[in-house]
């Protein structure tokens, strides 16, 4: 793992593999072990940068307060950043699983000259309903009085496939101490960005890109329906519904997912 500055703030990144380049961007409330089957996989041909976003993993935040806001254009930015550094200069495929779906809509936004490709996993192109603002700003409170302790218990249900929960206790388990290992102050902030982020939707139609759209068939949180939609809305776009997952496709179904992102990134070229 390597540290890498960027604005005001410290990121651990791992940055494996040589070739055409690919960057991994995790969800809430993970770090960027979520990919590790994917950077295994996809290193033997292509440069893999997997960082962990500023406020997890091996990325906490420096001189953060109680309200601290983690945007998702802040999130982005800190990515554009991160390229400059390690002097990747060629445009690349961001594949962002959720939250870090919300990330790319803002770095396809600010920073398109740098992607070559998309790869959207179980994300949203919608903004939060007023009622998951609240939730998301209850979550934040309570994750300041009490610690993470309370979350993966919350989380899990919603993030797994029923069959995954019931029957890859490792899985279960990995994905538990990720969530435990995050600090409260970075996943508030992150709650609060993600709270104010910006609809996507209309900016949907002006996605050239080629965007490949990723939904494990189980997915409560970005459904089956609901992508399927954000992929018909993208002038350029592949759907693939990954069986046997959730909202962690890349994770419940890795192989699967590994080979579509090889398809994928070998039909650019
Ligand atoms: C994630 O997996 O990143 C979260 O489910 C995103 C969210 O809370 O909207």
């Amino acid at each position: 793992m390597k540290r890498v500055d960027v604005a005001d703030t410290t990121l651990a990144v791992r940055d494996q593999g040589h070739g055409s380049p690919v960057l991994f961007v995790h969800g809430f409330p993970l770090d960027g072990g979520m990919w590790n089957a994917q950077l295994a996989a996809l290193s033997a041909e292509h440069r893999v940068i997997v960082p962990d976003l500023r406020g997890f993993g091996g990325s906490p935040l420096q001189g953060a307060a109680d309200d601290t806001v983690t945007t998702m254009a802040q999130l982005a930015d800190d990515l554009a950043e991160l390229l400059a550094v390690l002097r990747i200069e060629e445009p690349l495929c961001l594949c962002g699983l959720s939250m870090g779906g919300y990330v790319a809509w803002e770095f396809w936004r600010r920073h398109r000259d740098r992607l070559s490709s998309l790869v959207l996993c179980d994300t949203r192109a919608a903004a939060d309903a007023p009622e998951a603002v609240e939730t998301r700003h209850t979550t934040a409170t309570r994750l300041l009085r009490d610690g993470v302790g309370f979350l993966a218990q919350a989380m899990l249900p919603k993030l797994l496939a029923p069959q995954t929960l019931r029957d890859e206790p490792g899985l279960v388990a990995e994905l538990t101490a990720m969530i435990e290992s995050n600090e409260p102050l970075g996943l508030a902030a992150a709650l609060r960005g993600m709270a104010e982020r910006a609809d996507a939707t209309p900016w949907l139609a002006d996605v050239e890109l080629p965007t490949l759209v990723v939904v494990g068939e189980h997915d409560q949180i970005s459904t089956v329906d609901e992508m399927r939609a954000i992929a018909a809305s993208l002038p350029n776009a592949r759907f693939v519904a990954v069986p046997g997952a959730g909202h962690m496709a890349p994770m419940e179904n890795a192989p699967l997912v590994c080979d579509e992102l090889l398809a994928f990134l070998g039909e650019q070229g």
